[in-house]
């Protein structure tokens, strides 16, 4: 926090844009005093797991909610403050976390589990990284619990990613199968509500859960979580105005809080790069460009090339034809030109139209069915949440696919009104 000057001037520390910037880190847990608008969140979620503070058995609970609705921040945060009362009550509550997107197997979550079990106790025996399978782990689990704790709180923070649901059959099961005596109290987290149908089919009853929904934040909420981390710049740096521009941009898009502090923190960035004294409007302005394009080759790294074509051949279609939404088969028949271009083989119709409810599930397209008059029957039409804009740019970051027009030279192809939407075929 202090500013340390250091004798030479390449180096010196002060840092005319950022005073605290690592409150603008995607990892940092703010206190308690800064964390805005999820009192009832918070509540609910303590009233899932308290009963441990009790010495009573939790419930366990699943949260569902889109991405930066503070999911991850409130469990964690839930967690601690129930593992600090039951302390103060004699009892010994573990917490652990696991980020399922780093380790989607059973077998790396319970390895992660068993390490950071032994981590927090003296547990002497030698628990081996590889070579072994979960079995192994879990014995390790129900040891140390069994040794060290009467509770324990289980975050499993984005849950979809994992291969399978074993792992919450095995922690809702171990008291009653006799494994060990500690409660076991699983957080689980989704951003992806559809998570919930598979997890019905995937999962018995043993694992008894309430269920929680995380909304995205409004303007004035975005507003105060980046107000309370003001002091991550320096005083007077940040223009009048730009805090609420930031925060209605971010409410517009999606209620998102990490990409509206993202936003925030890139555009400091830019002004510094820039030399500028001051954060403007027009430094977020440019911010959430860049983030945004980040946002969609976020969301579509995971997918499929054809996910990937589809996407592109949408957005496409809006740039040179000018409509907000496309059917199905008009995205197809574009999708198939755009695939000679890149010398890949087209899937079906069908396929494609599966790809695109995969996108929808992204968000980053929204489908709606419609329904034609009494001869014509219904059809889907999709629309693009986002700017076409960063679509093209997005797929195009991928290397087996940056031959593919640029905006500017699809835009470009659109001349006249009449038969832009043909425009394409020039390039296939
Ligand atoms: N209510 C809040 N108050 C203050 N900061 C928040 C709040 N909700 C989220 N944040 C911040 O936004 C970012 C994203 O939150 P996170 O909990 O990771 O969202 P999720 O897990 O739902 O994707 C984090 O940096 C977090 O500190
Ligand atoms: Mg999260």
């Amino acid at each position: 926090m202090a500013e340390q000057t250091s004798g030479d001037p390449l180096f010196r520390s002060h840092d005319p844009i950022f005073n605290r910037k690592e409150l603008l880190h995607v990892g940092h847990v703010p206190d308690e005093d800064r964390i805005v608008g999820r009192d009832d969140e918070i509540q609910s979620v303590a009233a899932e797991v308290g009963a441990i503070t009790r010495g009573d058995p939790p419930n366990n609970v699943m949260i569902y909610g889109k991405t930066g609705t503070g999911k991850s921040l409130i469990s964690r945060h839930v967690a601690t403050r129930a593992q600090d009362a039951a302390r103060s009550n004699e009892i010994d509550c573990a917490v652990l976390y696991v980020d399922c997107s780093e380790a989607n197997t059973e077998t790396r979550a319970t390895r992660q589990l068993a390490l950071s079990l032994k981590e927090q106790t003296g547990y002497q025996q030698n628990i081996p990284l590889r070579g072994v399978g979960t079995m192994e782990y879990y014995q390790h689990i129900w040891g140390i619990l069994e040794d060290c704790f009467d509770a324990v709180i289980v975050i499993l923070d984005e849950i979809d990613k994992l291969d399978n649901s074993n792992i919450l059959m095995q922690l809702s099961r171990a008291r009653e199968a006799q494994k060990t005596d500690t409660y076991i109290g699983v957080i689980g987290i989704s951003n992806k509500v559809q998570y919930r149908e598979t997890l019905d089919e995937r999962i018995d009853s043993s694992f008894g859960h309430r269920e929680l929904f995380f909304h995205p934040y409004d303007a004035s909420q975005l507003r105060e979580i980046m107000r309370n981390r003001e002091d991550a710049f320096q005083p007077d740096v940040l223009e009048g105005g730009t805090i609420e521009l930031c925060a209605a941009l971010a409410a517009k898009k999606h209620g998102d809080a990490r990409k509206a502090i993202e936003i925030l923190k890139e555009a400091g960035e830019l002004a510094r790069r820039t030399g500028s004294e001051t954060v403007s409007e027009s430094h977020i302005q440019q911010a959430q460009e860049v983030a945004e394009i980040n946002r969609i080759e976020e969301l579509t790294s995971g997918a499929t090339v054809h996910a990937k074509l589809a996407l592109y051949a949408l957005a496409s279609r809006i740039i040179t034809g000018g409509r907000e939404t496309y059917k199905t088969r008009e995205i197809y028949e574009r999708y198939v030109g755009i695939c000679e271009l890149v010398a890949n083989d087209p899937i079906t119709e069908n396929g494609l139209y599966r790809q695109l409810k995969e996108q929808a599930f992204l968000g980053v397209i929204e489908s709606e069915k419609t329904g034609g008059g009494r001869s014509q029957g219904s059809y889907l039409l999709h629309r693009l949440v986002t700017d076409p804009k960063h679509i093209v740019k997005a797929v195009r970051r991928d290397s087996s696919l940056e031959e593919l027009p640029t905006y500017d030279q699809l835009h470009e192809t659109s001349p006249s009104a009449t038969n832009r939407d043909l425009d394409l075929d020039s390039f296939a």
